[in-house]
This record gives C-alpha cells, sequence and structure tokens, in this order.
C-alpha cells in the first residue's frame, strides 16, 4: 500500500518528522530504495584483494558479502543460508575457500553458489533431501555489481541506469578524483546513532551546520562559511559534495563573520599540538574538504589529510551506524602514514567531529516523535528549484535528497521540482 505524504511545498523545504518514525514506510525504504534501482556503496576492492577474500557489508538492512573468487572475479550475495535463514558469514572479513554456515554447515562457494549439503543423502539409505532438490537454485540471491576504479558498487535490480550514468560526470569524476592511484587500507570505524538513517542522509548535504555545530571546524578554519567553496550535485540533484579550499580566508574575515552568530566562538580552545591541522594541498584541485555522498548509503570523505569512505546501514526505523573505511595510498611515505592516522582523530565515533554530528541527529529522533505532520523547515540557501552554488551557507541538496527519495517511494509531490 502506497503511503501518502503532505509535502505542503512543490520544492521539499517542508518534510513531515513523521517520514523519520514510521514503521511502515521504513519496510517500504528497504525494499523501494535499497533493493530499487539504485547502486549501492558496498565496500573496496583494496578490502579483498587476493582470491578468497572477504568481506560481510550491508545494503539496507540485507546482510551481504562481497567476496573474491578463485578466479579472481568479484561477487555480492546476500549474506543468508539457503536452508533455515542463518547468517553464512558472521565475521567481518576474512579470507576464506569457501563460506560454511554454522548452523546445518551447508556449504556455499566464493561466488554464493550453494555447491555442498551435509547428508544430503541421508544415512545407510535413510534420510537426507529429495534427489531432486536444486542446489544452484536455492543458491542465494546475487547482487549485480559494479567496480568504478576500485570503489565496489551493487545491486538488487535487474536492469536500472548503469553505474556510470547513476554517479553521472560529477559522481564518476569524484571517484576517479579520490582513487587515482593505489590505495591502503588504514583502519575501520563504526557509529551507531539513536536516529532514522535519513537524518545521516540529510546532515552530508547540510553545508551549513558544519561550521556551527563543530567547533573545532570554526575554530582552526577547517570548514566554515567564510572559505571558498559550496555544493555540487549530479543532474537529478541526488548526490551532493560539500567542499572548501584551503586557505581562502583569514581568520580576521571569520572573526567578523561570525561575531554575530549565538554562541560561535573562534578562541575557546587552542591546540598544544598542531600536527592535527598541518594540511598541504595535495590534490590538483586544492580542496581541504571533499564530501562526495551518494544516493543512498555511500560517502567519499577528505578532511584535509584524513580519507575515508563511509556507508549508511539502517539498524531499524530509529537507528544506523556508520561505518568507515579509512585509507591512504599505496605510495605514502610512513610519515603521512602516520599524519593520516592523526587526522582520523577528527572523524569516528570519538571523532573531534563527527560525534558531534552523532549527537545532533540523536536530538532531532528524539524531539520529532510526536507531532508527525510538523515538518522541518529546508530554506537555508533558497526556496523553488535545486541548483549548484558557489557558497556555503545552504542546505539546498537536502531538497534534492528528498526530492529523489519521493521518486523512488512513489510519493511524489504534485508538480515537485527534481
Ligand atoms: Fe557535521
Amino acid at each position: 500500500m502506497a503511503l501518502a505524504v503532505d509535502w505542503q511545498r512543490d520544492d521539499y523545504s517542508r518534510v513531515p518528522y513523521w517520514l523519520y518514525h514510521d514503521e511502515e514506510l521504513y519496510a517500504q525504504e528497504m525494499e523501494r530504495i535499497f533493493r530499487g534501482p539504485v547502486w549501492n556503496y558496498l565496500c573496496l576492492e583494496a578490502e579483498i584483494p587476493q582470491p578468497g577474500d572477504f568481506r560481510t557489508t550491508w545494503v539496507g538492512d540485507t546482510p551481504v558479502v562481497v567476496s573474491r573468487a578463485k578466479d579472481g572475479t568479484i561477487h555480492a550475495f546476500v549474506n543468508r543460508c539457503a536452508h533455515r535463514g542463518a547468517m553464512i558469514v558472521r565475521k567481518t572479513h576474512g579470507n576464506a575457500p569457501d563460506h560454511v554456515c554454522i548452523y546445518h554447515r551447508w556449504c556455499y562457494s566464493g561466488d554464493g553458489t550453494l555447491v555442498g549439503i551435509p547428508f544430503r543423502k541421508g544415512l545407510k539409505g535413510e534420510g537426507g533431501m529429495p534427489a531432486d532438490f536444486d542446489m544452484k537454485a536455492a543458491s542465494p540471491r546475487k547482487l549485480r555489481i559494479a567496480n568504478c576504479c576500485g570503489v565496489i558498487f551493487g545491486t538488487f535490480a535487474e536492469t536500472c541506469e548503469t553505474v556510470e550514468d547513476y554517479l553521472g560526470a560529477f559522481g564518476m569524476g569524484m571517484v576517479k578524483r579520490f582513487f587515482h592511484k593505489p590505495i591502503k587500507i588504514l583502519g575501520y570505524s563504526r557509529q551507531l546513532i539513536a536516529g532514522n538513517w535519513k537524518l545521516y542522509a540529510e546532515n552530508l548535504r547540510d553545508t551549513y551546520h558544519a561550521s556551527l555545530l563543530h567547533e573545532f571546524f570554526v575554530t582552526y578554519g577547517v570548514d566554515r562559511a567564510t572559505q571558498k567553496g559550496g555544493v555540487k550535485m549530479d543532474a537529478r540533484h541526488r548526490h551532493n559534495m560539500n567542499h572548501a579550499y584551503t586557505a581562502t580566508d583569514t581568520q580576521e574575515e571569520a572573526r567578523a563573520a561570525y561575531a554575530g552568530q549565538q554562541g560561535v566562538a573562534l578562541d575557546r580552545m587552542q591546540l598544544k599540538d598542531s600536527k592535527l591541522l598541518q594540511h598541504v594541498p595535495e590534490f590538483a584541485d586544492r580542496m581541504n574538504l571533499a564530501a562526495p555522498a551518494f544516493f543512498p548509503n555511500g560517502l567519499l570523505i577528505q578532511i584535509n589529510h584524513s580519507l575515508g569512505t563511509r556507508q549508511i546501514r539502517p539498524k531499524g526505523v530509529g537507528a544506523h551506524e556508520v561505518f568507515q573505511t579509512l585509507f591512504g595510498y599505496a605510495d605514502d611515505t610512513p610519515e603521512m602514514t602516520r599524519h593520516r592516522l592523526i587526522s582520523a582523530n577528527l572523524v569516528g565515533p570519538a571523532g573531534l567531529v563527527s560525534m558531534e554530528d552523532g549527537e545532533a541527529i540523536e536530538i532531532v529522533q528524539k524531539a520529532t516523535k510526536r507531532e508527525g505532520a510538523a515538518a522541518t523547515v529546508i530554506e537555508m540557501g533558497g526556496r523553488g528549484p535545486v541548483k549548484d552554488l558557489a557558497h556555503r551557507v545552504t542546505e539546498t541538496p537536502i531538497r534534492g535528497f528528498w526530492s529523489y527519495w519521493a521518486e523512488l517511494m512513489g510519493v511524489e509531490a504534485p508538480g515537485g521540482i527534481r
């Protein structure tokens, strides 16, 4: 049954609170969004370099295994035993010639095909599976995958746009920017946030909050409104990149701009060791902050020398996990690797920046539980059509997100913008 949404406006500048809390809507999102005509970010190829390497991941709240088969090909399949529904692979990652479910030891090859069933022919002529049981047909559902410069995307859709069309020139360009040479994985973090997954998707499209919520950003000029930068989207406005350029403002400009803003302090904190902030532009575009977010679940993120991918993993209507993979480049010096790890203190569950996003999302989730017909106001940056902007005082890409979300959910506003 389709749910009706009263958007109040045709430009998605009002989002009713019940969309963050409704169980039935959440179930529909898992089907229509995550199992719909989208490319979900799964993992990085560098995480599974050798035959037999695998890692577990999620598409919406469906567990998925990505594995490299003996012949080197990469496969993704639903991490659920064909027999009684147990999760087949319980480790986060590893190397194995095949995957065996612990419950009844049903065995799957590296490409996710069911290849072995204990006591299949019974014992001493008794018991066992019917002779005509088709193991191949019973195998877990496979996803179609696409490998873009070492970033693995997957889709449940039998037919949909190619990943190149889906990401667009904008998205493909950003993938190439981050993965222009071989990488090495530096580590992982997981951040469990007690809020609906869409609040995180919104946060990634909200450049307005960055220097207001994050005192670290504004104090040290990592990301503030006075810097050169802005928001850039694909043609459908479903993906977005918040970005800023190194050293394009001064402390004096920032002090003047933030002087009248409630409670924003540029001078409250001082670092005893400023190594964390050392930054020499390493990309040709000289951005120090680049955060392309790909609908529905993926993010590439550079904050100074901290590089990573993030995956949004919905955990029921009221929670999600942000899974982060930190990386550097294979040819980094030991000093640069150490510096990237130091820079990683900005992100993750205890990150000097990321922990504040988690708190902001949780207080929205708490305060919006009642009065579901009331709505958020998304007008910073203007009403009407969604467009790229060369400034940072905007939340316009959030409206692009909702426009595409509404299209996939079949609940577009009458005459709604795209
Ligand atoms: Fe933030």
